[in-house]
């Protein structure tokens, strides 16, 4: 038994998130960590929002709440949500923490007793109206490219021109509309990551077997371009986690607090210690996950995550690890993920375009999406929704395969026998090629799923539903049983069986089907099928059953429609 630590990015706490968001990150996280588990290991999964900066302040602002009940509210929202998805979190935390304060503060004055702390004297916008300085976002003017009269201080989104704050014409404040602005020193502490540059770069060449995706994004920012800067990681803002020195604030940093990307991945580690916190446990419960010095030693760490993530946690998060030269655990593997289109375009939270996930289950509980999203996750490219294909593979995989094997073979077998698993018969050469064809199958699929491989998983999957479908169709049962009952018992006993071998292999992926199978078959067996043969005998002849509701229901031509304008256009 292994010990498995897996962290989904942390979704910003900015709003719902839509299903680009989902799949790139804490959907194939929790496939993993739900697989980890059934086949026997210790998983600590854990998630959390990412409650800090500028977007969280204006969003708060928007709604007119202040931004710490603003932070409260949509993290109840977004833990709702994932329940709804059963996105299956050990723990889903805050970054806002009292734990995240502390062990933020903690290895940022770590990191500057080692020297990899230097204090800048930059030159910021300041606003005397506001009575405080304006980051990139807070300022807006008029884009000297292309005349668009909202561009904001770091882009213009009308033109996409990348912009200093200086280049505006008739820069304004975001907050209060006040032109009265004007540039002032401020200091801030920069992390020097150049100082880490060797050590990093060796610690990603011993990275055996990285993905490329995580591979080729780590490189290019550590060796092209200006990837790896010393970098500012505090702000000039009133929300965030304190810049303190000891117990006092940070001499010449009052009122300043640390850059949300410095904060966000440390909630990795203070999440796991708000578990141990909010059940009980004691600091050595959680420290067993992080800390190499006690016990972390032997755990495997996983990280999933969309790409533009990626540099933040092969570079960054690292350089503060290290940079600690304390013994805290280093991710062991980092699965990223391109993104998903939706429907010809791109998903958009700020534009509010696509399906978002409270809208998905408004209209189709979380298993449909589940496997729409996991079996055409964006793992080699990116990859697209479309209303079309999402009801393809919804009546074909979902229903035709899945759904009509487990209703045809538990009536027929209610009309011809009862609701029990039959007795008589024995299995012949048919059943023996269907055992060996899903023994060779389920052993893929395992591989897959230990690899992480999502898409190749899922089609196997597919195809182990398949051959149960096959087999019935050429056993026949319904035309064996008029010349000979016994063999049709036989083979409806090994159908019924396929169901609850099937609700086991799909657990990761549709996990309240596979416990509507396991209901219905009258079973809490769902021990993994080490051995294919002895499965397909664990319901003995003489177990009752009891034929489900329908599984999985067929989406219309007419939903669809009504689903792809309904969703064509924004989101007010
Ligand atoms: O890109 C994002 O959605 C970020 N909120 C991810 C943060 S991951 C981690 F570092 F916390
Ligand atoms: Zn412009």
């Amino acid at each position: 038994m292994a010990r498995i630590l897996i962290t989904s990015a942390l979704p910003y706490i900015n709003g719902i998130k839509h299903l680009g968001n989902l799949v790139g990150s804490q959907l194939p996280a929790d496939l993993y960590a739900r697989y980890m588990r059934n086949r026997g290991h210790e998983v600590m999964f854990i998630c959390a929002t990412d409650e800090h900066g500028t977007p969280a302040e204006l969003a708060a602002a928007k709604t007119g709440e202040g931004v710490a009940e603003y932070c409260a509210r949509m993290h109840g929202e977004q833990a709702e949500l994932a329940k709804g998805f059963r996105l299956s979190f050990d723990h889903y935390g805050r970054s806002s923490s009292g734990r995240n304060h502390a062990i933020t503060q903690h290895l940022a004055n770590k990191l500057a007793e080692n020297g990899f702390i230097e204090e800048v004297v930059e030159k910021q916008v300041y606003s005397n109206a506001d009575g405080r300085f304006l980051p990139d976002r807070y300022i807006e003017g008029t884009c000297p490219n292309c005349g668009y009269d909202k561009a904001r201080g770091d882009q213009c989104e009308n033109c996409t021109k990348q912009l200093d704050p200086t280049d505006l014409i008739e820069p304004r404040s975001a907050v209060s509309g006040s032109t009265d602005l004007e540039v002032r020193e401020t200091k801030h502490l920069y992390l020097r990551q150049t100082l880490l540059k060797d050590e990093i770069d060796q610690w990603i060449d011993s990275q055996a077997g990285w993905p490329i995706l995580t591979t080729s994004i780590a490189k290019k920012w550590l060796h092209d371009g200006d990837g790896l800067q010393d970098r500012g990681i505090t702000r000039d803002l009133n929300w965030g986690i304190p810049v303190t020195k000891g117990d006092a604030p940070w001499p010449g940093m009052e009122g300043k607090v640390f850059y949300v990307w410095f904060d966000a991945p440390i909630e990795y580690i203070a999440a796991t210690a708000e578990w141990a916190d909010a059940n009980g446990k004691s600091d050595a419960d959680w420290e067993r996950w992080w800390r190499t010095d006690k016990g972390a030693d032997d755990v495997r760490y996983v990280q999933f995550m969309g790409k533009d993530n990626v540099p933040f946690h092969t570079l960054s998060f690292p350089a503060t690890i290290m940079g600690s030269r304390e013994p805290w655990k280093l991710v062991d593997y980092i699965k990223s993920f391109n993104y998903l289109n939706y429907d010809g375009g791109q998903f958009s939270t700020s534009q509010g375009r696509g399906v978002f996930m409270d809208q998905a289950l408004s209209i189709l509980p979380s298993d449909y999406w589940r496997w729409w999203l996991l079996s055409h996750a964006p793992e080699s490219g990116d990859s697209e929704f479309t209303w079309e294909n999402f009801q393809q593979s919804v009546n074909k995989d979902l229903a035709d395969v899945l759904g009509n094997f487990v209703s045809r073979i538990t009536k027929f077998c209610r009309s011809k026998f009862t609701e029990a698993v039959p007795e008589g018969g024995a299995f012949g050469e048919q059943e023996e090629a269907l055992i060996a064809d899903l023994t060779t199958r389920i052993r893929a699929y395992e591989g897959h799923m230990e690899a992480m491989e999502v898409r190749k998983a899922a089609s196997e999957l597919r195809a182990i539903w398949v051959a149960g479908n096959e087999y019935l169709q050429s056993a026949a049962p319904w035309s064996t049983f008029k010349e000979d009952p016994e063999k049709a018992a036989a083979q409806v006993r090994l159908g019924l069986n396929l169901i609850r071998l099937y609700a086991v292999l799909s657990q990761p992926f549709i996990p309240d089907a596979s416990a509507a199978m396991l209901a219905a078959m009258q079973t809490e067996n769902d021990a993994w099928p080490e051995d294919v043969a002895a499965a397909l005998s664990a319901l003995p002849a003489g177990h009752v059953f009891s034929v489900p509701d329908v599984l999985f229901r067929k989406i219309s031509d007419e939903e669809r429609e009504d689903w792809q304008a309904r969703f064509a256009g924004v989101r007010s």
